[in-house]
């Protein structure tokens, strides 16, 4: 998608935009030495440590990981898509977006333009269809009062095969677009005809506040299906989106908690008696994505299902999703309802206090991971502590390297006794993980990050020249080279605009962190040049392809490794180096 806007206009673009000032009037920056700090405005917390470089053009949070540039920033904190940030910032900035923004994005607007005005259509059709009655007297009887209705934009679909498609045909709309779109489809006659009709519709937001979808309940009680949801269309899928995330973000600045449930009106219901920090899936499992996105707004999330068997299996589901995501300072509980009650019906009954009290007693993850394996093992002898560790092992490795895992597997030894639980060792970590986990610190890496605190050394190194650097095939290697010879070409771009260039790869994941690499003392004191020099001087004569080889030798540790010549070529090496 980055490569439909010319490179040229994303560098004069970021050399534009100042992203201390973008980030100052959304959270109010203070200085701290050459950069500026600022409570995360991604995660909730006391003390600041998201960090923004006024040189680097470049933001990171310390506590969550979260970093990019300015495009990032607007991407995170407006939840924009790319194209999107990109049109904010050029408006900003005073630049005029390039001509073709595509003919992808050009049909998702338009479909979104329809999906809005069938929205104004609901809601009229709520205040004035002759039928109107049913659909206001159904709502009452479920207790929503027209506030709570209006926030989550409640409207209502009249009986009738197509009103709402002529009435968009008539504006404008094509019937590919209405089919698209997934407000109507076409009948075996091939006639166009509504998806919903004479059903109370909720409107389904993305992140955004964007309509991207409905939702409609029948009002007769023995009509089939319940309920109807749009169907997944290029701009709805459901493992991506939320019923309700848009509503919760809105009415609180700064969520603490997100309690998830499965139900619209359990949302609806929740947001009613004052508990208007609840998301529902749209269907379908919590997915990885689903906590994924949760995560990045709150650290404390409660699953919310009902007591029964279907319940119990979606909370399973629910938990083995989320285990990769559990990094130390997040935390996932559960409640279960008694059985025959939903979170609706429960709160209606109890009231707010008693509900909120339910989810602050709601179980911890732990407890519950090991309850169920209990429940499945039979700890009670020594075949059934066996089991649950065999059963525990995977699902403890999938959680990230920290004290929560840490103390998950002391937890294990505690209940498998005796039974040797250890686990396998971690996986080399993607670097994509946004997490803080530290990249060894190799030469090569630490002159990538010299130069993306200072760009400008790149015009004093001859890497490209270098007959033996040139040649070279190794993979950082390339990449050192690449970023020098773009910086000869643009000696102008920031560290941030260098990173853009390499949005969505992976040398970029790997570039994001090098870039928040901290130097080893102060930087007024630190000697770039020299630094800069001697890394690359190290890389050259590492380039030598006998060195190299007889390096590799050397590495190999002890002589019985070694074949006779190799053994003979080894020698002569620490000869010659003796002599030098
Ligand atoms: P439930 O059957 O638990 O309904 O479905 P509910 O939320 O309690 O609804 P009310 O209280 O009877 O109005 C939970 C969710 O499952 C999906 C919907 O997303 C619903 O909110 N669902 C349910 C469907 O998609 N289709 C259906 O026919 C039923
Ligand atoms: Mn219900």
């Amino acid at each position: 998608m980055a490569g439909r806007i010319p490179q040229e206009f994303l560098d004069q673009l970021l050399s534009r935009v100042d992203l201390v000032e973008l980030i100052n009037t959304r959270t109010p920056l203070r200085r701290a030495g050459h950069d500026f700090m600022a409570c995360c405005p991604f995660h909730a917390e006391k003390t600041p440590s998201f960090s923004v470089s006024p040189r680097k053009q470049f933001y990171h949070c310390f506590g969550c990981g979260a970093h990019g540039n300015a495009i990032g920033f607007l991407m995170a904190y407006e939840r924009l898509e790319f194209l999107d940030a990109v049109e904010e910032l050029a408006r900003l900035a005073g630049l005029d977006m390039p001509k073709s923004r595509g003919h992808e994005s050009d049909s998702s607007r338009a479909l979104l333009e329809w999906l809005a005005q069938a929205d104004r259509y609901f809601h009229q059709q709520l205040r004035e269809h002759p039928t109107r009655q049913r659909a206001v007297d159904y709502l009452r009887q479920r207790g929503l009062t027209g506030e709570i209705a209006s926030v989550f934009g409640v409207g209502y679909a009249p009986p009738g095969w197509d009103v709402l498609s002529q009435t968009l045909r008539q504006a404008g709309a094509t019937p590919e677009q209405l089919i698209s779109a997934g407000l109507a489809s076409r009948d075996e006659r091939n006639r166009l005809r509504d998806r919903f009709r004479d059903r109370i519709i909720f409107p389904i937001r993305n992140q955004r506040g964007r309509i991207i979808a409905f939702g409609g309940r029948t009002l007769d009680a023995s009509a089939t299906p319940k309920y109807l949801n749009s169907p997944e269309t290029p701009l709805f899928r459901k493992r991506l989106e939320l019923y309700g995330l848009h509503e919760a973000r809105t009415h609180t600045q700064r969520l603490q908690r997100l309690v998830v449930v499965e139900g619209y009106m359990d949302v609806v219901a929740l947001a009613q008696h004052d508990i208007p920090y609840v998301v529902a899936t749209l269907g379908t499992a919590t997915s990885a994505e689903h906590i994924e996105r949760l995560f990045r707004i709150v650290t404390d999330l409660v699953f919310c299902f009902d007591g029964d068997l279907a319940g119990r299996k979606a909370a399973w589901r629910a938990l083995e999703a989320a285990l990769p995501f559990l990094r130390d300072g997040r935390q996932i509980g559960f409640l279960f309802l008694p059985e025959g009650d939903d979170p609706d019906s429960l709160v209606r009954r109890e009231g707010r206090m008693a509900f909120e009290q339910r989810l602050e007693r709601a179980m911890p993850l732990a407890d519950y991971l090991f309850a169920a394996l209990r429940a499945r093992a039979h700890p009670d002898t020594l075949a059934g502590r066996a089991r649950l560790a065999e059963l525990a092992r995977p699902l403890l490795e999938k959680l990230p390297e920290g004290h929560f895992r840490d103390l998950m597997t002391a937890r294990l030894q505690q209940e498998a006794q005796l039974v040797n639980t250890r686990l396998r060792p971690l996986p080399s970590r993607r670097p994509a993980d946004g997490d803080n986990a530290q990249l060894t610190r190799t030469p090569l890496r630490k002159a990538i990050a010299l130069l993306l605190h200072r760009p400008e050394l790149a015009q004093q190194a001859t890497l490209d020249n270098d007959p033996a650097l040139r040649n070279n095939q190794e993979p950082g290697v390339r990449l050192l080279a690449d970023l020098i010879s773009v910086l000869r070409a643009h000696p102008e771009l920031t560290a941030a605009a260098l990173l853009e260039r390499y949005r969505d790869t992976r040398e970029g994941a790997i570039l994001e962190r090098l870039a928040q690499w901290r130097l080893e003392g102060p930087e007024e004191a630190y000697r770039f040049e020299e630094e800069f020099a001697d890394i690359l001087d190290y890389l050259r004569r590492r380039a030598d392809p006998m060195k190299q080889w007889l390096e590799s030798l050397l590495q190999r540790g002890s002589p019985d490794a070694l074949s006779p010549e190799e053994r003979e070529a080894l020698r002569n090496f620490s000869q010659s180096r003796k002599v030098e």
